[in-house]
């Protein structure tokens, strides 16, 4: 596997995205794959910052520890670090495409997943509102794109 850096990208890059980071970066672990694995966001709102605390809680519940994580923004020399610009939504993939980034996937394009966007838990209301639905698409998504990246099928 030659091809092994990984960039979720989302907006504010405080909710999906290092979700996304944070289980890519357990399976890596658990299976040794020898990835490198980052997030960023197409924004600057949030720069510096810790996770929203839903996907700090959600992550937490499954053994994942992404409190530590701090929010960047997307930067024009990760066009040639990264292999893989994965997107959580069009809109994101829009924004990176305008800054030059070419081959950007979307996270739902794995795991056959209907709806092709992550729905922004930034917008729920309530821990109740669907951030769990949120994990469990993000978790297959990653799970299936890492298992594609590492039998060299994407
Ligand atoms: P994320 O969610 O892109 O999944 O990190 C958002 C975070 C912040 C904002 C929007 C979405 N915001 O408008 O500040």
């Amino acid at each position: 596997m030659s091809k092994k850096n990984i960039l979720f990208v989302c907006l504010g890059n405080i909710c999906r995205s290092p979700l996304a980071e944070g289980v890519a970066k357990t399976i890596n672990q658990k299976q040794d794959l020898g990835l490198i694995i980052d997030s960023a966001g197409t924004s600057a709102w949030h720069e510096g910052e810790i996770p929203c605390e839903d996907s700090i809680r959600i992550a937490k519940m499954h053994g994942i520890d992404i409190s530590k994580f701090r929010a960047r923004q997307v930067q024009m020399k990760d066009r040639t670090i990264f292999d893989y610009v994965i997107a959580m939504d069009k809109s994101n993939k829009e924004n990176l495409e305008k800054m030059g980034f070419t081959d950007v996937y979307l996270l739902g394009e794995f795991a056959n997943y209907d709806c092709k966007d992550v729905p922004d838990p930034y917008f729920f209301e309530t821990f109740d509102d669907g951030i769990k639905s949120v994990y469990i698409m993000i978790e297959q998504c990653v799970k299936d794109l890492l298992k594609r990246i590492n039998n060299g099928s994407v």
